[in-house]
């Protein structure tokens, strides 16, 4: 039998929730979750206690007991801990987005939406390349959790690009739905970001991995993005904005609709939606347009099940979807949301390359890459929709 890795979460929110589910579809990959970090003492005890493990009250002390960190803290904590880690070669598992900017360290009033995005894009491309240094000076490895790139949906499409050599013309995602369950977030020092950094992440990112998996299968190098043009809007906050109670609202300095025209250094061009004002559930897709298919990724709604209910309180203890509103009528329910969304197998394919020793391909370079277009799209939203070139 080969020796356990011990693994930590370092936050007891609804990530480190999914992340411990999804470890225990992997019981043949012998992963041990030991600990867990965060703020609150009730909840990690709780978090804990729950799951037969130790709870830390600090992310040092964790870390010395742990070969692993599942990064599951908001993200402007995200450099923090993962450079924590490093230090101790201890592997980063670490969630979207991969880091930020969250204002700087000396601002009391600090409002993102009105905070100079020039200087905005350096300070997160520095926060970015702390992490990718902390990872070249040890022998453990960032592994950027975006699960999108893991999803089925997307894994079948790339399998079909990769066979056919497609040239991708168009992408066209959205990752769009109300809010979050986190109360840090739509902060932006604490979530660097509105609808675009929290969700559009999501597309981009994935956007990102089939433009590179395109040009590797035609060219043998990636693709890579040029230029964003991109839009912000608060329209939540709009004086005539009529609230009926049905949309989360309360969003601080954050935009809560984000629009990015992404072009790549062919020419070949992504739209990226993602906004918090889509009620029904999550609306998670990406379509590709190809010079020789066509294929639409739905993540959330699936419809491999449909259901109608006529009545509300019959389905009390059942878990349809996330973020459904209501569960009479007709609804899409998930029959396995963890493995649709690609968690299980992003953790899977993560141990496999922690126990083979070998480099992910979803890696510290995208998550920087993915930091390196959404600031320069704020830059963009700045600048009126000006096109902007991708550092
Ligand atoms: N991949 C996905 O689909 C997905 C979904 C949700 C969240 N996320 C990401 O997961 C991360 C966590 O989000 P969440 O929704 O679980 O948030 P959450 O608010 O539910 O949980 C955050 C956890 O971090 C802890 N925390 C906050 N500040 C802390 C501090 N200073 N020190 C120690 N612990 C602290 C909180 O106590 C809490 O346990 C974010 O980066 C988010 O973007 C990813």
């Amino acid at each position: 039998m080969e020796e356990k890795i011990r693994c930590g979460f370092a936050g007891a929110g609804f990530a480190a929730r999914f992340h411990y589910e999804s470890l225990k579809a992997l019981a043949a990959l012998g992963i041990e979750p030991v600990g867990v970090f965060s703020k609150r003492e009730e909840s990690r005890q709780k978090f804990a206690a729950e799951r037969g493990m130790k709870a830390y009250s600090s992310l040092e002390e964790l870390l010395e007991a742990v070969d692993v960190i599942h990064v599951c803290v908001p993200p402007a904590l995200h450099q923090w801990v993962a450079v924590e880690a490093l230090k101790r070669d201890v592997h980063v598992i670490v969630e979207k987005p991969f880091t930020g900017f969250f204002g700087p360290p000396e601002a009391i009033d600090f409002r993102g939406n009105e905070f100079p995005k020039q200087r905005m894009r350096e300070e997160a491309l520095r926060n970015a390349s702390g992490m990718l240094e902390a990872e070249k000076k040890s022998p453990a490895r960032i592994f950027y959790a975006e699960n999108w790139v893991f999803a089925p949906v997307i894994q079948k499409e790339v399998e079909i690009i990769e066979k056919t050599k497609a040239q991708i013309l168009w992408i066209i995602a959205e990752e769009s739905h109300s809010g979050s369950h986190s109360p840090t977030y739509g902060i932006w020092k604490h979530s660097g970001g509105g609808s675009i950094m929290g969700k559009g992440t999501h597309p981009l990112t994935t956007v990102l991995y089939l433009k590179r998996i395109e040009g590797m299968a035609r060219q043998g190098k990636p693709l890579r993005p040029k230029t964003v043009t991109a839009r912000t809007h608060e329209l939540t906050r709009l004086p005539a904005f009529q609230d009926k109670g049905y949309l989360r609202t309360g969003y601080t300095d954050v935009e809560d609709y984000g629009l990015m025209h992404v072009v790549f250094e062919n020419g070949t061009v992504a739209d990226i939606f993602s906004t918090e004002i889509v009620m029904g559930g999550v609306h998670n897709w990406l379509e590709v347009l190809a010079n020789n298919h066509r294929t639409r990724c739905n993540i959330n709604p699936m419809d491999g099940l449909e259901t109608y209910n006529p009545e509300e309180e019959q389905f009390k203890d059942i878990y349809v979807v996330e973020k459904i509103g209501t569960r009479q009528g007709w609804s899409k329910p998930a029959p396995d949301e963890n493995w649709m969304n690609g968690y299980v197998q992003e953790l899977s394919y993560f141990y496999r390359c922690i126990r083979e020793g070998k480099e992910p391909f979803s890696s510290s370079q995208l998550g920087y890459d993915t930091v390196s277009v959404i600031y320069s799209a704020y830059l963009s939203a700045e600048k009126g929709g000006a096109e902007v070139d991708v550092p």
